[in-house]
């Protein structure tokens, strides 16, 4: 008998139903009878946001999955997924939905900066130790999503069409270690289809999740992807979000009254709900499992730092870097994101940090006597940005921030409060029902008096009055998925406004808004204004000072769930701005923050770039610390950085008459480059660091690989040791190369360390039909990047 079994006999068929679709758009229904608590359940992946989208709220927010990938390392995946869970905890919320473990097939893809890597087996090792992290302190993981979501363009209905091969080897692999090695206990269902079946219905989540993997918890549905009745409760579909209205519900128990449903399946669902409330500690008298951790986790910020620093890869250094110390006496620090900087991508990976240490703020407090500048140079942002939080008063209570207003249709005021942001993403947690119209004021402290654009961000009929006079009227309707997509790009209009300096009151409203998500209101400046001489300006500071830092690179309006990239080039004006500083400052160093590769075609002309991903709350301290040389810049890159949008073996992400084929079959990133021939600007698992390392006396079985790793270097630093397998003359399509183990080795100067990289079965094996390995020779290489391999030696296959 199942240990559920008596809680599920006392349950009828409306009840157990009930609980298998939200109770809302967070939490699980209830059952007071059984003892069973509602659940939380919150992204996710890279920080908390729990069941708001609130400054009041705010969650850590870790670096994105790419910087963690970069780290290559499971031990700080792990302690990662352990900060989640504490997280978690604190804000009440029991499943995290995370990590995101789709492959970057294309560069181009939306959620690229939320997901690891383009090679499965990094993926799937660092995925399978953030779940451990996450579970270890009794909160579910739920990796998301399941499977073949690695595009956002026609996300809800797109076919991807895949080889079981592909599926197997690439798309399954990646999620495979996370299942039945680390125990999920859920993972996510995606919104497309994958050969003919959306994948709330698809046979793939009864095998090989459920069946070959034992998958034993519940299969969550990405938010609306369930869309039937019968198909999805036949399939092993487990729990509907969100709630409360869905495709069960009552036309479920019709349909199991009437056959077409049995009812043991509404039972396993239900007892597989109960299974996982049991886990999280949502189940009377059945404690949480208990915390196998044996450390505690880790200060968010510090981990935050950390990953930052060790995810940061350093693609070119002219001797430029690490800064001696004690470090410039001026630095001209140019960019619109070193003032604003990205900390993560956009969508529902979104949380509201605590604070963020930009570039600037990091750079002036590790050299606190050097003279440092801040210039725009290129703006990076398409829309309205909030303005800053110093100079906002609220003009009712005085508070620093605005007044948010929430009233009916009528007019009448439902809700009058003081918040910190004049920026209210989905407006926060406190939106009454029956809001029709929002409305945000602030005193204004102006600094320097001049025009700026002010404008407002949002849907609906928009207004802005400056000091009681009306300058802005517009309609603003937002076109495409508001779910995500309405949310971070929300549409938008602006007017040149001339502004005395001192205090001046606005007043942004939007009347007759739309009901439910994707509800956003930005008072706001529209920085495209500051544009004229902004190079000229970066390039007279840059003259003056010692050494130039520019920081580059995309916004979560570019980089975001919903919708692809169009292209892979820096927005804006960026690339003439590098071009033009590093024309006047030999020392300038690029610093580089997107989520996902861009193109940089100045790169071979600054001296030195490094890539700095969506690089969380601490990035600016991060970065700081890599400068100066207090911390290495640890990356090795989990995905290969095209020169040239012509280059990229597979970039288009759009469906062709609703169908992504997935023609190039096994041949994804770096196996795809090697096979084209074509040579990236950066490889795959490339990265410098402050020292030099040497490879010696290498030994390999088909068990495994010993090699000797010295730093032959003047000082500590980091190395990942990466070992390939390639195999000549097979009678399988192969790759030319791929990715079988890695070490990280974290070495003193001179110091020399023994490294074992074992070699699993799997990597010697290709899917057909069945898991088979081609008998006859392998070569195994080793190396620093997928094309700097100095050793190679011949071992049988296992
Ligand atoms: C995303 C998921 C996310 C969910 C809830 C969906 O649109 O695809 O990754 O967990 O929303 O926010």
């Amino acid at each position: 008998m199942h240990q559920f079994d008596l809680l599920l006999d006392k349950l009828t068929l409306e009840r157990k139903v009930l609980l298998l679709t939200g109770a809302d758009e967070w939490s699980t229904h209830p059952d007071p009878d059984i003892g069973l608590r509602s659940m939380v359940l919150s992204d996710g992946p890279s920080g908390i946001r729990g069941v708001t989208w609130d400054e009041r709220d705010p969650a850590v927010n870790l670096p994105s999955a790419t910087a963690l990938a970069a780290t290559w390392d499971v031990t700080t995946a792990y302690a990662y997924g352990a900060v989640l869970a504490a997280e978690a905890r604190r804000k009440g919320a029991h499943v995290v939905l995370g990590p995101t473990i789709n492959l970057h097939r294309s560069p181009l893809g939306g959620r690229h900066f939320e997901a690891f890597s383009e090679d499965p087996l990094l993926t799937a090792d660092l995925a399978a130790a953030y779940v451990r992290g996450v579970q270890s302190g009794g909160v579910a993981a739920t990796p998301k999503h399941y499977v073949g979501n690695d595009f956002e363009t026609e996300r809800f209905t797109a076919n991807v069409s895949v080889s079981e091969r592909a599926l197997r080897e690439l798309y399954l692999a990646a999620f495979e270690k996370a299942v039945v090695e680390s125990r999920a206990w859920a993972v996510m269902s995606a919104y497309n289809a994958v050969n003919g079946a959306t994948m709330t219905e698809n046979p793939l989540l009864a095998e090989p999740l459920c069946g070959e993997w034992g998958f034993d918890g519940v299969v969550v549905s990405d938010w609306w992807a369930a869309r039937t009745t019968v198909p999805a409760a036949l399939a092993r579909q487990d729990l509907v979000m969100p709630g409360p209205d869905g495709p069960w519900g009552e036309a479920l128990v019709a349909a199991v009254r009437d056959g077409r449903v049995p009812e043991s399946a509404v039972d396993e669902k239900v007892l597989r709900l109960l299974l996982l409330a049991a886990r999280v500690g949502a189940l009377a008298d059945r404690p949480p499992v208990p915390a196998t951790t044996t450390t505690t986790a880790e200060d968010g910020a510090a981990l935050a730092r950390r990953v930052a620093a060790d995810g940061m890869v350093l693609v070119r250094n002219d001797g430029e870097l690490p800064w001696a110390a004690p470090g410039p006496r001026s630095a001209a620090v140019i960019g619109h994101n070193a003032l604003q900087i990205r900390t993560q991508g956009g969508g529902s990976a979104t949380v509201t940090p605590p604070y963020v240490v930009s570039p600037l703020d990091g750079l002036r407090a590790a050299l606190p006597d050097a003279e440092i500048t801040w210039t725009l140079g290129a703006v990076t942002q398409a829309g309205i940005a909030a303005l800053p939080i110093a100079r906002l008063t609220d003009p009712v209570s005085g508070e620093p921030g605005v007044r948010a207003r929430f009233l009916a249709d009528s007019g009448h005021e439902l809700l009058s409060e003081n918040r910190r942001s004049s920026d209210l993403a989905r407006l926060g947690g406190s939106r009454p029902a029956g809001t029709g119209c929002v409305e945000v004021s602030t005193r204004y402290q102006v600094r320097e008096p001049g025009t700026v654009r002010l404008g407002v961000a949002g849907a609906g009929r928009a207004t802005l009055t400056v000091d009681g006079a009306r300058v802005l009227e517009r309609e603003l309707v937002h076109e495409g998925e508001v779910f995500g997509g309405g949310l971070v790009s929300p549409p938008h209009a602006s007017v040149p406004v001339e502004l005395a300096a001192g205090e001046v009151e606005l007043t942004a409203r939007l009347d007759g808004v739309p009901q439910g998500d994707g509800l956003t209101l930005t008072l706001g400046e529209d920085p495209a204004a500051e544009e004229t001489d902004a190079i000229e300006a970066a390039v007279a500071a840059a003259r003056r000072a010692e050494v130039a830092v520019i920081v580059v690179g995309t916004s979560p309006e570019i980089e975001r769930e919903a919708a692809d990239r169009a292209t892979l080039a820096l927005p804006g004006a960026q690339d003439a701005l590098v071009r033009a500083v590093a024309a006047a400052n030999p020392r300038t160093v690029v610093v580089v923050n997107a989520g996902a590769p861009v193109l940089m075609p100045w790169r071979n002309e600054v001296a030195a770039v490094l890539l700095g991903w969506f690089g969380g709350q601490e990035f600016g301290a991060a970065l700081a610390d890599v400068l100066m040389g207090t911390a290495e810049p640890g990356g090795r890159l989990p995905t290969t950085w095209p020169a040239t949008e012509a280059d990229v073996p597979v970039l288009a992400t759009a469906p062709v008459d609703g169908v992504v084929a997935y023609d190039e079959d096994i041949h994804i990133g770096y196996r795809a480059w090697l096979r084209a021939g074509a040579e990236p600007a950066y490889p795959f698992g490339h990265g410098l660091g402050y020292t030099s390392w040497e490879l010696s006396g290498l030994t390999a079985t088909p068990d495994g690989v010993s090699v000797t790793v010295r730093n032959t270097g003047g000082r500590a630093g980091k190395q990942v040791v990466q070992v390939y397998l390639s195999r000549e003359s097979s009678a399988v399509d192969r790759p030319e190369r791929w990715l079988a183990g890695y070490a990280v080795v974290r070495a003193g100067a001179g110091r020399a360390e023994r490294v074992t990289i074992s070699l699993p079965r799997r990597a010697f094996q290709h899917w057909d039909q069945g898991w088979k390995t081609e008998p006859g020779e392998f070569t195994v290489h080793a190396g620093f990047s997928v094309t700097d391999l100095p050793f190679a030696a011949r071992i049988s296959a296992p």
